[in-house]
């Protein structure tokens, strides 16, 4: 059972709480970190091209009628990255940000194959990132694992082949995901291969429900055996699926401007991620592409806070479920807890 603390935080102190109290984000992918002026930064050192004159013209057109539209667009902007310094950069730059938002442990997505398929290997983008999760844990006191999620608009066999060549660097993952195109790529396509990613210790997870039907996330969980779904708000739709998430407690990493800026809901204060926490479900909230989506976690928090009217027990609970649903160790996962317990019970 949660302890929910007793003091009463005033609404007016509410943003400050949100952003300075201890969380975790489970839901970023790295690519969508990527801010234009890095983007251009990097085309210059790689002597590449851009198809925007300048930082604001590529902003601009950050507007998205639904996730493909935003897949094109973030896909395109991928290819900068041609070194492993490159990805350590983005990584990093991430990072720093993170823990200017109180994130005290980060579980990163990286599309591998999206790299492959510009020439660039597997070793080069997760020696990139490892790197700079070294970094944060020694510089930051940041803790950060990745997650390798494959392309499920690509084919069963070349997810087979991501893993391959993943496998000189399993130590440096946590897990495995499945992220993009959704409509008409329903996971049970990549259940072999979760099954192989699972016996070799890896922690499984999908994206499912975020424009796909309440059924991609039933069989993310009974094909796929996904610990963790990423999104999953079209559950609301199916009541049996919605007392299964909440009795099995299997956590959602919702990301509310994600969900705005994709047009899953049309205007945040229809986003209901307070129904999926009266429920009991274990949600929490992420970022996605932040660089895309108009704002890092501890503006999700604010605008959807303000949206919804949500409330300080609220921010505690969503704070508590980010570590309860981490893929960290018991004893680490505790005292983050802990430190979060003890930063509501000295605020004001
Ligand atoms: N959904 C699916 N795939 C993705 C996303 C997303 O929001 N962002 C990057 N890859
Ligand atoms: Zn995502």
């Amino acid at each position: 059972m949660t302890p929910i603390p007793n003091r009463l935080i005033g609404a007016d102190r509410l943003p400050h709480l949100l952003r300075q109290m201890p969380k975790a984000e489970l839901h970023i992918h790295i690519e969508g970190s990527l801010e234009p002026e890095l983007m251009f930064a990097l085309a210059q050192r790689n002597g590449l091209n851009l198809t925007y004159a300048d930082v604001s013209t590529l902003r601009q057109a950050y507007v998205f009628n639904d996730l493909q539209d935003f897949l094109n667009i973030y896909h395109a902007g991928t290819k900068v990255l041609r070194t492993e310094q490159d990805f350590y950069d983005m990584t990093w730059a991430y990072l720093r940000r993170a823990a200017s938002d109180h994130v005290l442990h980060a579980e990163i997505f990286v599309d591998t194959q999206t790299h492959t398929g510009h020439g660039v290997t597997t070793d080069v983008v997760i020696n990139g990132l490892h790197r700079a999760c070294l970094d944060a844990q020694a510089q930051l006191g940041l803790s950060a694992s990745l997650i390798l999620c494959f392309l499920r608009n690509l084919s069963e066999t070349e997810a087979f082949e991501a893993l391959e060549q993943a496998s000189p660097h399993l130590s440096k993952l946590v897990g495995i995901g499945l992220a993009s195109s959704e409509l008409g790529h329903p996971p049970e396509k990549f259940a072999r291969v979760f099954a192989k990613a699972r016996g070799l210790g890896l922690r499984l997870v999908a994206h499912a429900g975020e424009e796909g039907p309440p059924a991609y996330i039933w069989s993310a969980l009974d094909a796929l055996k996904v610990e963790r779904i990423d999104h999953g708000v079209q559950a609301v739709q199916d009541p049996a699926l919605m007392a299964r998430l909440s009795r099995e407690r299997i956590p959602l990493t919702v990301c509310p401007l994600s969900n705005l800026k994709l047009r899953v809901f049309q205007d945040l204060n229809h986003h209901n991620l307070g129904q999926l926490l009266d429920a009991g479900i274990v949600a929490t909230i992420n970022s996605d592409d932040p660089a895309y989506f108009g704002g890092y976690i501890n503006e999700n928090f604010t605008q959807t806070f303000a949206a919804l009217g949500l409330t300080a027990s609220h921010a505690y609970q969503l704070a508590f479920n980010s570590f309860e649903a981490s893929f960290l160790e018991a004893r680490a996962k505790q005292a983050m807890q802990d430190k979060l317990l003890e930063f509501f019970e000295t605020s004001e």
